[in-house]
Parts: structure tokens; C-alpha cells; sequence
């Protein structure tokens, strides 16, 4: 019986450790995860300037003049002036 427990509990730990490798991989959970338990922090972030510090570029998040292009134009690696699109508008009132 005892013997029993003693290659058991081994066996469980290995068990355990190949799960966990198995499905290890971090991923992002995503607010809305946290919203579940979390509903007031939620509702008071929602909305705000952390909540608004970093959006997707569109003609309503973009503050400035906008020509619905988004592009800047900057040396790229190789050290010549290149077009990139920008993709996200960081900060909101009153930095942008
Ligand atoms: C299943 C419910 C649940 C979920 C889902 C959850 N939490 Fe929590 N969280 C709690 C509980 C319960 C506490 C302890 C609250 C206390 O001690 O007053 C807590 C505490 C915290 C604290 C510490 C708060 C403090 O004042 O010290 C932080 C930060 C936190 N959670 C962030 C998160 C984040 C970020 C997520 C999503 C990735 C998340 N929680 C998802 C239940 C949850």
C-alpha cells in the first residue's frame, strides 16, 4: 500500500509537469476576462485616458489633420526615406 503511494505521487508530478508543458505557451487573456469578476474596475477604466492611450488608427481616433491615410514617411532600416502606415494612435487629450 505504501509502496503504491510512493510510485504514485512520482508518477502524478511527472503527470502534472507534461501537462503543463503542454499547454504552457502564454497568450494575452483580454479585459474582458477580468471584466467577469472585476466588473467596477471595468467600468471605471472604460472610457478612460489609459483605457484610450493606445487605439487602432482611424479618422475618430487619429486627432490631427487626417487624411484617412495614415502613412509617415521616415528612414527605414536601410537608411533611406521610406512610406510606413501607421497603424495605432497613442495618447489621447491633451497629448496625441
Ligand atoms: C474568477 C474571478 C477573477 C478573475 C477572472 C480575475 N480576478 Fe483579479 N481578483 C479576484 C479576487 C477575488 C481578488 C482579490 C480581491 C481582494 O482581495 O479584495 C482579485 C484581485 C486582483 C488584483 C489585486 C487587487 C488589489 O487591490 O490588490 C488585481 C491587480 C487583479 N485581481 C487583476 C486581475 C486581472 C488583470 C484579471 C484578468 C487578467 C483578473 N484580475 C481576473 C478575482 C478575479
Amino acid at each position: 500500500m505504501r509502496l503504491g503511494l510512493v510510485l504514485f505521487l512520482p508518477a502524478l508530478l511527472i503527470f502534472e509537469f507534461a501537462i503543463a508543458g503542454i499547454s504552457s505557451s502564454p497568450q494575452y487573456a483580454g479585459r474582458s476576462v477580468c471584466a467577469e469578476c472585476h466588473a467596477q474596475q471595468d467600468a471605471q477604466w472604460s472610457g478612460s485616458h489609459h483605457d484610450l492611450a493606445m487605439q487602432p488608427v482611424t479618422a475618430k481616433t487619429v486627432l490631427g489633420d487626417k487624411d484617412n491615410k495614415f502613412m509617415v514617411r521616415t528612414e527605414g532600416p536601410d537608411g533611406k526615406l521610406q512610406d510606413y502606415e501607421i497603424r495605432y494612435a497613442f495618447g489621447v487629450d491633451p497629448l496625441q
